[in-house]
């Protein structure tokens, strides 16, 4: 598969770069206002009473912060943040290890919770409602149960797929938190933050360019600025106006909306070949030559959230902007 700037899945090669990027406090960190009010109150709360925080459950696309939001939470509540990932847990000793290490009032962060194997998800049942394991030891009639006290903690699951969770595990959970996309001005005021942490100068036209195209993603905002950065580097003077965005948006690939070459892919198969849709997500797939889960899990999200494509029972649609914007006549 060829390397896509619109992806929203971090790229192994930016993690550390991330870091750099990522704020601290909840008053660093922009949109995301309903989460972000909510969890101001809770945390306050819990520190009030000198008890861990509930267990909270971040959902949403790729991208948005749900990371980030973790670190910022173990930081304003002045704990320590341990973090995993559901594939990383293999066996019920592992997730052992982890629990019986943690401090009083600690965060445990499980990225892609919904990955857990059915073994490891039984033994965090107890954890987290009784803040206790129980081990069984030795086999058939002479194994006993064994319970271990662990500190109380805090456990924070993110996952891109809510639906994908178990029912038992979802209902463990105190808070339950949905990200959603940013709005071209709060991704603007992380563009802002990102350039002035990279220490690079940046106008307000080319800002809200590079925010336009970001697919309300910050992930995606943070890597266009990277890019963008270069190309003034190369062919400007280091800092970013709107001539050197708009040429590296060119040669990028990506378009005013930030679609890239395979969702205007998508959308002109749609409209060309079958006549607007709708179309099966497999037919879809097969026509343009992808995988099924690429275009559900990378395209779909946002060009549903942009109103280019809307699905119904049938499948697929293109919608009236998407003729728009690739200036195609409705037959
Ligand atoms: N609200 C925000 N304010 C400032 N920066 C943000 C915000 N949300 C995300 N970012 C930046 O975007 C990048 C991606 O965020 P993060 O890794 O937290 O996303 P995620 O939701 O955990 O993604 P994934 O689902 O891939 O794990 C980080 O570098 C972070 O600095
Ligand atoms: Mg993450």
């Amino acid at each position: 598969m060829s390397e896509r700037i619109t992806e929203a899945a971090a790229k192994p090669y930016e993690v550390a770069g991330e870091l750099t990027l990522r704020p601290q406090y909840l008053s660093e960190y922009c949109g995301q206002t309903a989460t972000k009010d909510n969890l101001s109150i809770y945390i306050e709360a819990a520190k009030k009473r000198g008890e861990p925080l509930d267990h909270v459950l971040f959902y949403g696309p790729p991208g948005l912060g749900k990371t980030t939001l973790a670190g910022i939470i173990a930081n304003e509540l002045g704990v320590d943040i341990k973090i995993t990932s559901g594939p990383a847990i293999g066996r019920a000793g592992d997730l052992a290890a982890i629990l019986t290490n943690l401090n009083e009032n600690d965060v445990l962060f499980i990225d892609e919770i919904h990955r857990l194997n059915t073994a490891v998800e039984e033994v965090l049942y107890s954890a987290m409602e009784d803040y206790a394991l129980d081990i069984v030891i030795g086999k058939g009639p002479a194994a006993r149960s064994l319970r271990i006290d662990l500190a109380k903690f805090t456990l924070i699951g993110a996952t891109t797929r809510a639906g994908s969770l178990s029912g038992p595990l979802r209902d463990r959970f105190g808070i339950v938190e949905k990200f959603e996309f940013y709005t071209v001005d709060e991704i603007k005021d992380i563009l802002r933050r990102s350039a002035h942490v990279m220490n690079c100068a940046v106008d307000e036209e080319s800002l809200t360019e590079m925010a336009k195209r970001s697919r309300g993603t910050p992930r995606i905002g943070n890597r266009l600025l990277k890019r963008v950065r270069d190309f003034s580097a190369v062919i400007g003077d280091g800092s970013i106006n709107l001539d050197v965005t708009l040429k590296a948006m060119e040669a990028l690939g990506v378009d005013e909306l930030g679609l890239e070459k395979l969702d205007r892919e998508l959308l002109t198969t749609i409209i060309k070949n079958f006549n607007g849709g709708p179309v099966g997500i497999e037919t879809l797939a097969s026509a343009i030559g992808e995988e099924r889960v690429t275009l559900e899990d990378a395209n779909e999200p946002y060009l549903v959230q942009a109103g280019l494509i809307y699905r119904t029972q049938k499948g697929r649609m293109a919608s009236d902007l998407s003729y728009e914007h690739l200036g195609l006549k409705k037959e």
